[in-house]
């Protein structure tokens, strides 16, 4: 079978992959314990759910104007403003079928042939492949030796004349980093010193731990109010993974054009999903608020599991909800070399799922999600300990 040069260079998504081999496992009887998703171990809240019925119930099932309904795109500006302090009007906004299409349908618009767009590494997985379908040229810069931080430096060596945007993603998966306001304003310096497109992966604004702040770059850098996309979904913050609702905020003209996508390939984000989010985003914050005391429960038991071994390396993460742990020193031993075959060894021999680091960029790692439930992050925690215990004696 021949299929399109477009497919040609894309890989399908490891925690995708990993996410089924486990249910492959679980169906035929075997007990594993997943810390490969990126979601929480909660349910969606009821207002929302509710919301949602009164929709259907209430007949909003037909189609919706493109860009989405007018209600989320006025309730995502307010939020913008009172949270952010950025004027935005609905014309700015896109609604998506969750943050990744958002993200695409922009990505869509700015990049073809001959553009490269900038990315750190350890990245969040889809990130290249996605540049790799505009038909652009995803270019990494490193950021491991600098603490996941990118320098000025890095950042302007990897700039040619085809360099057409950035992005950037903070809290960031996989590393649980959070910029502070001197890097981002030195991005933004670089941005409009190239006239070159931010865009600005925001999903994990409000997964925050200790005293970590989320910093939107506009605010920071108002001159990148028209070269900047922010991206953000209610996947993340309100437990709504399923629902498929994301959105992109930026230059009205940008915009229309990622709406343009939109619109000739999967028309609107689902209607009823759309009057979910329009409640979750009319929400105050105490449903994220109340699980944040839980998750850095079970950030913290993880990492005291994870101290029982001397050859775990990571950076205490203060945002999002995953562990980036370097565990290359226990490779070479039983024919594991890298971080896939650690997966695939801990998967098979130990009954924990993981995601291998080459997923993000930085084969030397593992990423365990500490969002599932604290039964399971410390059952899994004990599996991998063992697992790389076994290994090393
Ligand atoms: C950094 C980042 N961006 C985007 C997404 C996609 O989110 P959504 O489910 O809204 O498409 C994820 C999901 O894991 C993510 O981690």
């Amino acid at each position: 079978m021949r299929f399109s040069e477009h497919i040609d260079n894309i890989k399908p998504s490891e925690t995708f992959k990993f996410f089924a081999l486990i249910k492959e496992k679980q169906k035929n009887g075997i007990e594993v314990t997943p810390l490969v998703a990126g979601e929480l171990d909660e349910e969606t809240p009821v207002h929302i759910a509710d919301a949602a019925i009164k929709a259907i119930q209430s007949g909003k099932t037909k189609y919706t104007i493109n860009s989405g309904i007018l209600e989320l795109r006025e309730s995502i500006c307010k939020k913008l403003k009172a949270e952010n302090d950025l004027s935005f009007k609905p014309e700015n906004v896109l609604i998506s079928n969750g943050g990744k299409h958002a993200l695409f349908n922009c990505l869509y618009s700015l990049c073809g042939h001959n553009d490269e767009v900038l990315i750190f590494a350890p990245y969040y997985s889809s990130y290249p492949d996605m540049i790799k379908l505009t038909g652009a040229t995803p270019i990494i810069v490193n950021t491991i030796k600098t603490d996941y931080i990118p320098t000025a430096e890095s950042i302007k060596s990897a700039i040619t004349n085809k360099t057409k945007a950035i992005i950037i993603n903070s809290p960031c998966n996989p590393t649980g980093i959070v910029y502070d306001k001197s890097t981002l304003e030195m991005i933004a310096d670089i941005v409009h010193e190239n006239s070159l497109w931010l865009l600005s992966d925001e999903i994990y604004e409000k997964i925050l731990f200790d005293d970590a702040q989320h910093f939107s770059p506009v605010s920071i850098s108002p001159e990148l109010y028209n070269k900047t996309i922010i991206l953000n979904s209610v996947s993340k913050t309100y437990a709504m993974t399923g629902w498929r609702i994301g959105y992109a905020v930026g230059p009205a003209e940008l915009i229309a054009k990622a709406a343009l996508v939109q619109s000739q390939t999967t028309s609107n984000a689902s209607s009823i999903s759309q009057y979910a989010s329009l409640a979750a985003i009319n929400s105050d914050d105490s449903f994220i608020d109340s699980v944040i005391p839980k998750l850095l429960t079970k950030r913290d038991r993880a990492m005291k599991i994870l101290s029982r071994m001397d050859n775990i390396e990571y950076i205490k993460p203060a945002g999002a909800f995953y562990l980036f742990l370097k565990v290359s020193s226990y490779y070479k031993k039983d024919k594991i070399t890298n971080s896939t075959a650690l997966a695939m060894y801990l998967l098979n021999n130990h009954n924990v799922g993981i995601v291998p680091g080459s997923a993000f960029g930085a084969d030397d790692y593992i990423r365990i999600s500490f969002a599932a439930s604290l039964e399971n992050v410390e059952k899994g925690c004990q599996q991998i300990v063992d697992g790389l215990n076994q290994l090393s004696s």
